[in-house]
């Protein structure tokens, strides 16, 4: 032990000592090191985005905005949202963070492998479907609560609507602890990850068979594509397993039925999307050439929308297309001097 420290306080001493009388050397070496940081940089993702004037402008408003937080929190870390748990900093960023609802109305390209049992919010469910008619709150041999809206013959049923009444308006919250795992006290409610694991699959066993009750099935999706559109998604992958759903009068829908109703909720959606951005982009059309387009008729005036709306995703492609180019020179390059690249890392070293 002794003699590795030793060796160690030797190598740190002559470092120190060779880059103290080496200046020139260093000079080299720095100009080497920054060639190389930046030939790193060309491979970030979006490293050859050229931005115009308005998006450099948002670029450094929202730097200058991600930096003041990031002070904040190093100043007060007890307020430091990331990092500090999930369940006290969540309000708060909600609340304060103006990086948070800035990245929230941007648009975002899209929302992969999204389990849809844990899509909608818990708040949305307890506040809507709790008040669907019908709905019984049953407990199983074992202790775990079983929402659903079919009798369960081996289980003690209540309806969730005389639960309401006995609670009153602390009835949502109860209901929405089922199948949320927000405690004021993480730390104390679940001390190990075994806790934390149980109640969590708990939870989904708690809401299964609400979702899979054809009304609920739709409002549920129906509501998972609306926060999707309110945080500006374009484009999700969902996740699910196929089950058979039931309806009011118990008639049961084989598996494949939620493919279809997926398909016409998505139809849908996509209709009244469609209608906002349209109304949107005419909006801001009118705006900007009411004066220049007297007499036009609204049928000439959408087209021209539309058309601006085309020109714009075909930039935003051409620039994907560009980086991509960007990247793949930089890799031929990479290869092509395989051995300088060798030789600064060694230099480094
Ligand atoms: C955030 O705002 C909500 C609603 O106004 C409030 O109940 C909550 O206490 C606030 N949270 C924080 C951390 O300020
Ligand atoms: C639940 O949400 C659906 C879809 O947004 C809506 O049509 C329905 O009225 C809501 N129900 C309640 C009880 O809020
Ligand atoms: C559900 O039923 C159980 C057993 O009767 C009861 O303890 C619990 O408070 C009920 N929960 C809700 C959210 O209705
Ligand atoms: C859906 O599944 C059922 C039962 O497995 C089958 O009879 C039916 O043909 C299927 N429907 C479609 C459209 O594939």
């Amino acid at each position: 032990m002794f003699r590795g420290r030793f060796t160690f306080t030797i190598l740190i001493f002559f470092i120190f000592s060779s880059a103290a009388t080496a200046s020139e050397s260093n000079a080299d070496y720095l100009a080497r090191r920054s060639e190389l940081l930046q030939m790193e940089d060309g491979l970030r993702l979006g490293a050859g985005v050229k931005l115009n004037e308005k998006e450099i402008k948002v670029n450094n408003l929202f730097k200058t905005l991600k930096d003041k937080e990031l002070l904040n929190g190093y100043i007060n870390p007890e307020r430091n949202v990331p990092g500090i748990h999930f369940f006290k900093g969540k309000s708060q960023m909600e609340n304060d963070s103006r990086v948070f609802r800035l990245l929230k109305n941007m648009p975002k390209g899209a929302a992969l492998n999204l389990h849809t049992m844990a899509s909608v919010s818990s708040e949305w469910i307890a506040q809507n479907i709790s008040r669907t008619p019908g709905l019984l709150n049953c407990t199983s041999k074992d202790g775990t609560i079983i929402l659903t809206f079919r009798k369960k013959t081996n289980m003690a049923c209540t309806t969730v609507s005389e639960e309401r009444e006995k609670y009153g308006s602390e009835y949502d919250k109860l209901f929405e602890s089922l199948f949320n795992l927000y405690s004021p006290t993480p730390e104390v409610t679940y001390p190990t990850k075994k806790e934390i694991w149980n109640r969590y699959k708990t939870m989904y066993y708690t809401i299964f068979d609400v979702i899979n009750y054809l009304p609920v099935f739709r409002t549920f999706h129906w509501h998972m594509l609306e926060q999707l559109y309110d945080d500006n998604v374009m484009y999700a992958e969902i996740r699910l397993d196929f089950f058979p759903l039931y309806d009011e009068n118990n008639k049961i829908y084989p598996a494949n039925q939620t493919i279809i109703e997926l398909k016409d909720i998505e139809k849908k959606m996509k209709k009244i999307a469609m209608k906002k951005t349209n109304k949107i982009m005419m909006k801001k059309m009118k705006k900007i050439t009411m004066k220049k387009m007297k007499g036009i008729t609204m049928k000439k005036m959408k087209r021209i929308a539309m058309k601006r709306v085309k020109k714009i995703a075909v930039r935003r492609a051409k620039q994907i297309v560009t980086k991509r180019k960007d990247m793949k020179e930089n890799m031929r390059i990479k290869r092509k001097e395989k051995d300088p690249n060798m030789k600064i890392l060694m230099n480094i070293i």
